[in-house]
């Protein structure tokens, strides 16, 4: 097969939501679908038994949340599917944030019960930030819900995203008997099955008008089901999907993940109108798909993944060329020529020798403790792929090991931890190797990187709490003489990041405006100075 029709066939993307919409569930019932698992577990024996094949931390099972970020790679109808597992805390966000830059679209979770929660939306504007083409899936109409139209009028109005339903529920919640599919003009029937949605959902498929889909619904529904899809048509044009590939349109599908209703539906469709990988930026190049070179970049390290294999994996986004185990590279911050022979393809937990990959892939490299989050990995030189944009932190914490007789075993941990970007680091006058003070996004990333230097490197920690609660930029163009003279409040900090970013430490919103109006020629920014920029909502 050519690299043309490797590329076409595959389509890479990760599932969004607000924590609880249903993501793993919909993960689960995909991964049926692919054949990847033989019966997708219900979330209840998922608890007893273990975690969905994409949980892979003790820490998340203890707190019911998803940590870390896993891949899954199956084949369904002809397609190669790349699913990247995105963590589904809010504290967690950088990381997420890191795997939507090796996505090329995006499925959205709602709980149809709740409508757009705050999680939702921050997601939704970092795929728009990219032009990610999303795909809504209103989950849970197996229970009462909002009223649909109000659902998609909240998509519109909340979102400002362009809408197009591409199914409509027949009725909501205990009345809830499936969805007409606006595209194909059909009905498929909703059954409540014992066992709940174990295997894949038998689907009955008929016209609105069929007699047996009106005798399904009462008068009453069935009048209101057709007045809504009057409605739709009377509202919104013709389906366009070109408009879904450059993100305007988002598609929206209803249906219940638990249920495994309307799962099949959404799928195929997101197959066939999603994007093809896509062409990624180096600096003002667009390195095509099918440029014979291969090249790649890593978004994602990971130490100790799974506690038999105690290594380090880079998880790296193959954007041109064909990847071939035998390779040698240059790696893009070093300018070194690295073998990547210790790659593999992962499945959540398990990983397998790759031999080759394609642009969409995602390839765990084992080893190399050089590479970082952002590197590029290329045969052609002249690549290099545009940085992944920090996020500015809001947690302090002051980190120190209590025992003197495990100093190493802290100092090598955090030092791997960093790295990986779990948090980063911020050096004062004030602090020293047994006092280091750690920035993130949120502040159970702590708890995070207490618990794994614990369990992974048998460190012991001291947390202390930093009294700060903002971190503003220095514009790299300011002087030293301009920091030495410049007028601070009291307690606030300056401070340099591992890259040698210049950082201010402030308490309170009010002493920016002081800081300002002392220190009117110091240019602070509340986003990095890189040459991406995150979305202003963070
Ligand atoms: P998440 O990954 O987005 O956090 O959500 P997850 O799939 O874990 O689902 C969260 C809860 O919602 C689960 O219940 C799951 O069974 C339920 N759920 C998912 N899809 C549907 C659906 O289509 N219909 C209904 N009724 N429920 C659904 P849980 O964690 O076991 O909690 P509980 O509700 O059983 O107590």
């Amino acid at each position: 097969m050519s690299i043309h029709d490797e590329i076409q066939k595959r389509r890479t993307f990760a599932i969004i939501s607000h924590p609880d919409a249903g993501k793993t569930t919909l993960t689960e019932k995909f991964l049926l679908y692919g054949g990847a698992v033989q019966l997708a577990g219900s979330v209840t024996s998922r608890k007893n038994q273990r975690a969905s094949t994409s949980d892979w931390m003790e820490l998340e099972r203890k707190r019911g949340i998803s940590v870390s970020s896993t891949v899954l790679q199956f084949d369904y109808a002809g397609y190669k599917v790349n699913l990247l597992d995105t963590p589904g805390h809010k504290d967690f966000s950088e990381d997420t944030y890191r795997v939507l830059t090796a996505v090329d679209a995006a499925i959205m979770v709602i709980d149809a019960a709740k409508g757009i929660e705050s999680q939702t939306q921050k997601l939704f504007e970092v795929c728009r930030n990219r032009s990610i083409p999303i795909f809504a899936f209103f989950n849970k109409m197996d229970r009462p819900t909002r009223e649909p139209l109000a659902l998609l009028d909240e998509l519109e109005s909340v979102l400002q995203a362009h809408v197009y339903p591409v199914n409509w529920p027949l009725g909501t919640g205990f009345d809830f008997k499936g969805v007409f599919d606006r595209q194909q003009n059909t009905v498929h029937v909703f059954d409540r099955l014992a066992g709940g949605g174990q295997h894949k959902a038998p689907v009955s498929i008929g016209n609105i008008s069929d007699p047996f889909v009106k005798d399904r619904l009462d008068e009453a529904s069935y009048a209101k089901v057709v007045e809504e899809l009057e409605i739709l048509d009377a509202m919104g044009g013709e389906f366009d999907p070109a408009a879904v590939l450059t993100g305007y349109t988002m598609p929206v599908f209803f249906g219940s993940a638990l249920n495994n209703f309307g799962v099949q539906l959404m799928l195929d469709n997101f197959l066939k109108y999603s994007a093809t990988p896509a062409p990624r930026k180096s600096g003002d190049r667009v390195i095509p798909t099918e440029d014979p070179a291969f090249s790649g970049f890593i978004f994602k390290i990971q130490a100790n993944m799974d506690p038999n294999h105690r290594d380090r994996i880079a998880f790296v986004r193959v954007c041109s060329g064909k990847f071939d185990r035998e390779m040698t590279v240059t790696h893009g911050r070093t300018g070194k020529r690295v073998k990547l022979n210790s790659s593999h393809k992962l499945f959540g937990r398990e990983r397998e020798t790759v031999n080759e990959a394609y642009p969409g892939d995602i390839i765990g490299i084992v080893g190399h403790s050089e590479f970082g989050v952002g590197d590029t990995l290329t045969e052609d030189e002249t690549i290099r792929y545009d940085e992944i944009p920090r996020f500015t932190p809001e947690a302090f914490i002051y980190l120190g090991n209590p025992n003197p007789y495990k100093a190493k075993r802290f100092t090598e941990g955090l030092d791997q931890l960093l790295q990986e970007g779990v948090a980063q680091e911020l050096v004062t006058h004030t602090t020293s190797q047994n006092s280091r003070l750690l920035a993130a996004v949120g502040p159970l990333q702590f708890d995070v990187i207490r618990y794994r230097l614990e369990t992974e490197y048998g460190a012991e920690t001291r947390a202390e709490p930093a009294p700060w609660k903002i971190l503003r930029w220095v514009s790299p163009q300011a002087s030293d003489e301009q920091l030495h003279t410049m007028v601070l409040p009291t307690g606030c900090q300056l401070a340099t990041t591992r890259e040698g970013a210049r950082v201010l430490l402030f308490h309170a919103d009010w002493e920016l405006k002081y800081f300002a109006e002392k220190n009117p020629r110091l240019e602070i920014t509340r986003h990095p100075f890189t040459s991406l920029t995150p979305s202003a909502a963070l």
